[in-house]
């Protein structure tokens, strides 16, 4: 008889959460595939890759800059808060494919960002750090004030390699925690989905919550219908008093 899922996290020493854009939704930041994702409205591949910043600097920090303003309108929601609460249960790590910051903003301690965070930014030619800086020109591209390059934003563009040393430490924990958790992602951009296939690969308990099934949800052990803030509080065992 298959074990509760509040019995399998009350025995869990280390557990990994894997969030998407779907975490954040709910803080009113747009996820990327949805009916009204950016993907819909935007082309990334204009905006979101090296080859369109190497053309077009200023387009591609306004995107950010566009993006930026949502997200700092934004709050950590429901979700985002209970994953700090199990850090009373088990060793967390939450390994995020979101920019969003907002892991940090609600008190996670372990946070592995896979694509960047977009309050990081670095100059494109000598890499010198810009990191959370407000920047006055929302137009144009800033301009390194060592090289004179143009400064980008600290995020894995498409055909960019993850910054391996924070994809390999993802993929220890993952292949070394007990329940791994799979939230708001569709699961289809690689590597970093690999996160939860190579913990189901070591025997972890793979617990997705979405909003409907995903690439992901066949190797599933538990799956749950709805919304992260919904039902993460009701997952997070009970405090014992
Ligand atoms: N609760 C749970 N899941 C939700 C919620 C919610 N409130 N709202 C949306 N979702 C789910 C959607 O059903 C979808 O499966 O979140 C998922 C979001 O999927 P994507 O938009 O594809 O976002 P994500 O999986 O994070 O994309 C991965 O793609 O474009 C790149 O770098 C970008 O990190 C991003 C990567």
């Amino acid at each position: 008889m298959q074990k509760s899922i509040q019995n399998i996290i009350q025995e869990a020493k280390k557990i990994v959460f894997f969030t998407g854009a779907g975490i954040s939704a709910e803080s009113g930041i747009p996820t990327f595939r949805g009916e009204n994702g950016l993907w819909k409205n935007y082309n990334p591949m204009e905006l979101a890759t090296p080859k369109a910043f190497k053309e077009n600097p200023n387009l591609v920090w306004q995107w950010y800059e566009f993006r930026r303003e949502i997200i700092r309108k934004a709050e950590p929601n429901i979700a985002h808060k209970t994953i700090v609460k199990f850090e009373e249960f088990a060793k967390t790590y939450v390994i995020t494919q979101n920019v969003d910051n907002l892991h940090n903003r609600a008190g996670s301690k372990n946070i592995l960002e896979l694509h960047g965070n977009i309050e990081k930014n670095f100059c494109s030619v000598c890499g010198k750090r810009y990191d959370f800086i407000v920047f006055e020109d929302k137009l144009k591209a800033p301009i390194c004030e060592d090289c004179k390059g143009f400064i980008r934003p600290d995020i894995v563009w498409f055909g960019e390699m993850l910054p391996q040393g924070i994809y390999r430490n993802a993929i220890y924990h993952a292949e070394n925690c007990d329940v791994c958790f799979v939230i708001g992602t569709s699961g289809l951009v690689f590597p970093a989905a690999n996160i939860p296939i190579s913990a189901k690969k070591h025997n972890a308990t793979i617990v997705e919550i979405n909003l409907e099934s995903t690439n992901l949800s066949e190797i599933s052990d538990f799956f749950f219908l709805g919304k992260a803030s919904e039902i993460l509080p009701k997952i997070l065992p009970q405090m014992v008093n």
